[in-house]
Parts: C-alpha cells; structure tokens; sequence
C-alpha cells in the first residue's frame, strides 16, 4: 500500500514526532513523514527531525501577532506544498481557527496526555492527581473544531501509584504516548483517511494479562 504523506505540527520538544519518524522508519509502517512545522523557531524537535533527514521548518507566529488565520494559512501552503494528505498535531500548542480546522477536517489528528473525556485542556497530570483517578492515559484523536473533543482513536492507560507526582506520572504517561501515537496513525491510515474513523478504533491495554482466577 502507498505510503500516506504525513505532516507533523510541534511546539517544542517533540518527543511524540520523533516517535512517530522512528515509526516511519520501518519500511511497511503505512506513513512517511514529509515535513516538520514548529511555531518556535527555537523548538529541540526541529533539529531531531533534521538530523533524521526530514524536512523540518519553522514558520513563527509572533509576525503574525492578531491574526492567527494568516498564520495558519501560511502553514497550510508549506503543508500541501510538500504533499502532505495527514496531518499530526504533537504538542503543538496554539489554539486552532476554523480555517485550519476545516481545512484538514478529517485528516487532522492530536495526541492528548488524558484519557478523554477526562480532562481536556493542560494540566491534565496535575489535575489526574487532584482528582483521585487509579487510571491515566493518553487519547489519540481526530482533531474537531471543539478543543479535545474529536472521535477517539486509541487510547492506552497506566496505573496511577502512590507517591506519583505530575512529573513521575507524566513520563509514565509519555513513554505511552510513544507507542499509541504511531499505533493509531498506522490503523488510521490502513482505514483511508476520511473513512469512518470509528472503524480503525482499538484500546491499547500495555498491562499484563490478568492471570486466570484458579
Ligand atoms: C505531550 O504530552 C502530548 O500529549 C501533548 O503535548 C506533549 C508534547 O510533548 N499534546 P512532545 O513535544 O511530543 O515531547
């Protein structure tokens, strides 16, 4: 099957891109990585993505100060320029338009570090905490114009334990992001991106069996 073309949008460190261009390494993962765009012009991801041999570029969004659409439009040229059919939001921390929205409808998709419902928006190690869960996670999902709240794709969960912190349960929870990230895109794109989306849905349960009651 024809590799999909796969763009990646990033803010920082880009752990999850670089999860996902090492995925793409292994010649029958269904996607490539065609290109890298960070807001930040100073974000770590863009030199690991340069040092793999992807292209990788920043378009900075301070010039852009009050019009986040004109930001956004000049993302969207750089994007379809260099081919790219699916879309990959991996800490990518600016708030959407509708126009971006729209325009990747259906082929946008955003890694979230909560197992959605639960907990949209940041803080959402902190907030696990606070809230007594036993079970936290990541959601990979399709991006929708309503923050957080798009069909879910995958989604994988570890336990939460005593004397966890935000930080402890965050790398917890990121060395999982690592492995549902590239497993939800490859099921995505083996489902024709824009296809019901449901179809490709699966739950990523990283804990053992439990053993048979006796
Ligand atoms: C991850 O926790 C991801 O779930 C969230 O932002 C963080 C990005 O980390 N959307 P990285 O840049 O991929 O390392």
């Amino acid at each position: 099957m024809r590799r999909r073309r796969v763009g990646v949008l990033i803010s920082g460190r880009g752990s999850n891109m670089a999860a996902l261009i090492r995925a793409a390494a292994v010649a029958d993962y269904p996607a490539e990585v065609a290109l890298v765009v960070s807001n930040r012009p100073d974000a770590a991801g863009l030199e690991i993505a340069r040092r793999a041999g992807i292209a990788a570029t920043a378009i900075d969004h301070r010039p852009f100060r009050g019009d986040r659409g004109a930001h956004e439009r000049v993302i969207d040229a750089a994007l379809r320029e260099a081919g790219v059919e699916i879309l990959c939001l991996a800490g990518y921390m600016r708030l959407l338009t509708p126009f971006l929205v729209t325009a990747w409808r259906g082929r946008m998709l955003n890694i979230h570090p909560s197992l959605l419902p639960a907990f949209p928006e940041l803080d959402t190690h902190a907030r696990a905490l606070a809230g007594g869960v036993k079970l936290h996670g990541c959601t990979v999902h399709v991006v929708t114009e309503q923050m957080d709240a798009g069909l879910i794709l995958a989604q994988a969960a570890v336990p939460v334990l005593a004397g966890d912190t935000a930080e402890t349960l965050a790398a917890r929870v990121l060395r999982l992001e690592h492995a549902v990230y590239p497993a939800a895109l490859a099921a995505f794109c083996r489902n024709e991106a824009g296809r019901a989306a449901a179809e490709g849905s699966w739950f990523a349960n990283p804990l053992p069996d439990a053993a048979p009651l006796p």
